[in-house]
């Protein structure tokens, strides 16, 4: 077994960018015992290596369950089960519930919404000559899908967005635990409303309608734990997608000359976004259900494992020089999205988002440009993503 790495040791430059220290990491082996920095705090193991990441997402000896090794995360505590704190036999059944909610279709419908909100965002923002894009528009546009595609009023959209992504980037353990219960509290009160009022023709509406031909259906638990799920990772990732998508954008002139001279790159490009600064770091945790080994490192039953999906994204064994952001190259089978069961189940969403996004503002601002340095990166090992991206045009 290696040494135990702290990754506190890099200060700020490893929240900044990460990725020089996942390269000396992966230059050292696939797998390490490593120290997360504060907020986190503890020790996990940290697979960096593209093959093993994609393995281990896949790896039925890694759990979901925390409760398999006698712990429960507040967030279950406070709002219930939900697909990515769950093994099979449950997680087969809430996902197949919840897919027969969120079909293919349901997305394709949105789609002429998400560039009417699109076209709304930019007709606000284009006068102005310049603004921050991640409140102008890489915020606004998930946020108000979203919300719109589960039915969460209009009303209680602001306050909810400092919530959400205090869950998923704490500024303290505190603070996230306290975002977590009121998170809880709300989800419960809407749920309820619902329930009184008739679930109408939204999402949660149909979760809670949602029955198999055996009568199975989502408890009250299970129902909050979707919902949370859904708005959590429906707000915090599509923005990172398109802030740090038009951010590598921004500074590739070369990459960025060329998807204008020809619009067809456009998927491609999204696709290599994903790949060379995907909005999650790593995955949510996971734990060895059994002892198991790693490229030759044992892992005991009971310990925590962190799969890192922008490491595996920058491995150059699986993409030649895999630093450099390419967006004619195949980016294919990145794990921005994860794999194996766990799959995102939001990602056809998330890519009609972005590519809509990214299309419309490269069309309507011809000439935009960054207008200063982006704001602070997130803090914590989930998310990937800026606070803000001041550009002009
Ligand atoms: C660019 C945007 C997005 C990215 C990069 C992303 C990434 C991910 C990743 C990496 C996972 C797997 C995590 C793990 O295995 O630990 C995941 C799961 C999930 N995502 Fe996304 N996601 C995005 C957008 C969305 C959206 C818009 C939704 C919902 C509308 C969504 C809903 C989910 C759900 C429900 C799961 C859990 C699936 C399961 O456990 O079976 N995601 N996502």
């Amino acid at each position: 077994m290696g040494d135990l790495i702290d990754l506190a040791a890099h200060g700020d430059a490893f929240r900044t960018d990460p990725h020089p220290v996942y390269a000396e990491l992966r230059a050292r082996g696939p797998v390490h015992r490593v120290l997360l920095p504060p907020p986190e705090g503890y020790e996990t193991w940290l697979v960096v290596g593209y093959e093993e990441a994609r393995a281990a997402l896949a790896d039925p000896r890694l759990s979901k369950d925390a409760s398999r090794i006698g712990i429960t995360p507040l967030d279950q505590e406070l709002i219930g089960p939900y697909l990515l704190v769950v093994d099979p036999p449950r997680h087969t059944r809430l996902r197949s519930l919840v897919t027969r909610a969120f079909t293919a279709r349901r997305v394709e419908e949105l789609r002429p919404r998400v560039q009417r909100i699109t076209d709304d965002l930019l007709d606000a923002m284009l006068p102005l000559g310049r603004a921050d894009l991640v409140e102008s528009l890489a915020f606004p546009l998930p946020i108000t899908v979203i919300c719109e595609l589960l039915g969460v009023p209009e009303l209680d959209r602001a306050g909810f967005r400092a919530l959400s992504t205090e869950v998923v980037a704490p500024t303290s353990t505190q603070s996230g635990n306290d975002a977590v219960a009121r998170l809880g509290t709300y989800l419960t009160e809407l749920i309820e409303d619902k329930r009184r009022t008739g679930p109408g023709d939204d999402l949660l509406g149909a979760l809670i309608g949602t029955t198999t031909e055996d009568g199975d259906r989502l408890s009250p638990e299970e129902l909050r734990g979707m919902a949370y799920l859904l708005l959590i990772a429906g707000h915090e990732t599509t923005v990172n997608l398109i802030t740090n998508g038009v951010h590598a954008l921004l500074t590739h002139p070369a990459q960025l000359a060329a998807l204008r001279a020809d619009m067809t790159l456009l998927d491609g490009a999204v696709e290599e976004m994903l790949r060379w600064e995907g909005p999650v770091e790593n995955a949510t945790f996971r734990y060895a259900a059994e002892p198991l080994e790693i490229a030759g490192t044992r892992i005991e039953a009971g310990e925590p494992v962190m799969i890192g999906l922008t490491a595996g994204d920058r491995d150059d064994a699986r993409y030649p020089d895999a630093h450099r952001f390419d967006i004619r190259r195949d980016p294919r089978g990145h794990l921005a999205f994860g794999h194996g069961i766990h799959y995102c189940l939001g990602a056809p969403l998330a890519r009609l988002e972005a590519r809509t996004a990214i299309r419309s503002l490269l069309d309507r601002a011809p000439d935009l440009t960054l207008d200063g340095s982006p704001g602070d990166w997130l803090p914590g090992m989930l998310m990937r993503g800026m606070r803000s991206l001041p550009v002009r045009w």
